[in-house]
């Protein structure tokens, strides 16, 4: 590389959602206390997939990838990294990038591990891989978040049942001559575990603890929109750039209040900002790149465009990257 720093590119996007849309009158029609209006207003979200059976973290994010690479133009034999975002793993192990990475028939090829930073666990993932890449260790990754929150949401609680639904979405990232990746930032405060949390495990043979997500919404809010504002704010500062020179600002999908209060603060007209929380609701560490590659699909993202990643969740753990497409 004569000394250069080398640089980090996105090569190809892909994306799996599972099952059908379920809608908020579905919701209701299964017994939740709930209405589409209340859904609506507070989140903007007016469906959501959810996992059926035999649907999982690792089927999702096997699509996803197969999806990234073929528009990356390479196969599994050409990528020596695997990193997973995920909170909702097949199982405690293996883990569930080393089935992906089986499944794709990448086999005994590089590495392959999963990140574990919640809805902003792409972000940690995408900001691990780039440094394996940009040290020249590695050469071509598959970044990858899933999720299927459906499984560890109590059915009961409707202040947070309504919010999320299941998905995966992925990248390939490569080694390249010209920048990609402009800057990355990742931040967590575990003083605020207790905010968004499932505190349950299995030990002794049983679930210990509690095996639901549970949420203090409130806190959560306000506590995103300043970290996530504040974190944009260091990525473009890392990468000496400012924040008017940005195409796209692709969030984390939680809340339509959320997205619309943050690109308040950063001054970026709701038309620049890729919004996919009605249909998705909150897919967690697969919002990002899910948004990403309905974008690049639906050709609003298109090759040359300044991105702007961002993602917060349980921890608190939080994260912003800078992508040049
Ligand atoms: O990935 C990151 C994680 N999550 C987030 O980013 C979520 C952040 N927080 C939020 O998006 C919002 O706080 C929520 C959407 C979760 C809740 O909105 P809110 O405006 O903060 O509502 P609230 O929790 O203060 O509840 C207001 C009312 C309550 O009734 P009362 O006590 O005023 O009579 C709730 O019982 O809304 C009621 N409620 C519902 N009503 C109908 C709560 N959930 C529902 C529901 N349907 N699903």
């Amino acid at each position: 590389m004569n000394g250069q720093p080398r640089h980090v590119r996105i090569t190809g996007t892909g994306s799996a959602l599972p099952g059908k849309p379920v809608s908020n009158a579905d919701l209701m029609a299964r017994g939740i206390d709930t209405s589409d209006e209340w859904i609506v207003e507070r989140t903007g979200i007016r469906t959501r997939y959810l996992a059926e059976d035999g649907q999982s973290t690792v089927s999702l994010g096997t699509e996803a990838a197969q999806r990234a690479l073929q528009m990356a133009g390479r196969t599994a034999a050409d990528i020596d990294l695997i990193v997973l975002a995920t909170s909702t793993p097949d199982y405690i192990f293996p883990s569930s990038a080393t089935l992906i990475q089986d499944r794709l028939g990448a086999h005994a090829n590089g590495a392959a591990f999963d990140v574990q930073a919640v809805c902003s666990g792409f972000l940690y993932a995408l900001v691990t891989a780039e440094k394996f890449i940009r040290s020249g260790s590695h050469q071509r990754a598959l970044v990858i978040g899933a999720d299927v929150f459906s499984r560890i949401l109590d059915w009961q609680d409707r202040s947070t049942c309504v919010l999320f639904g299941d998905g995966a979405g992925a990248v390939v990232l490569e080694a390249a001559d010209a920048p990609g990746i402009l800057a990355g930032v990742l931040h967590a405060d575990g003083a605020q575990n207790r905010l968004l949390c499932v505190l349950g495990t299995v030990s002794h043979g049983q679930v210990q603890g509690d095996p639901f997500l549970r949420m203090d919404g409130q806190a959560v809010f306000r506590f995103a929109v300043k970290a996530l504002s504040d974190v944009a704010h260091e990525a473009f500062a890392q990468a000496g750039v400012s924040a008017d020179t940005v195409d796209w600002l692709i969030p984390h999908q939680a809340n339509l209040r959320i997205i619309s209060a943050t690109a308040k603060r950063l001054k970026l007209p709701m038309a620049r900002v890729i919004t996919t929380v009605a249909h998705h609701g909150n897919t967690s560490a697969a919002s990002v790149p899910l948004a990403l590659d309905e974008a690049v699909r639906s050709g609003q993202v298109q090759a040359g465009h300044r991105l702007l990643f961002e993602g917060i969740g349980g921890g608190f753990a939080w994260g912003a990257a800078l992508v040049d497409f």
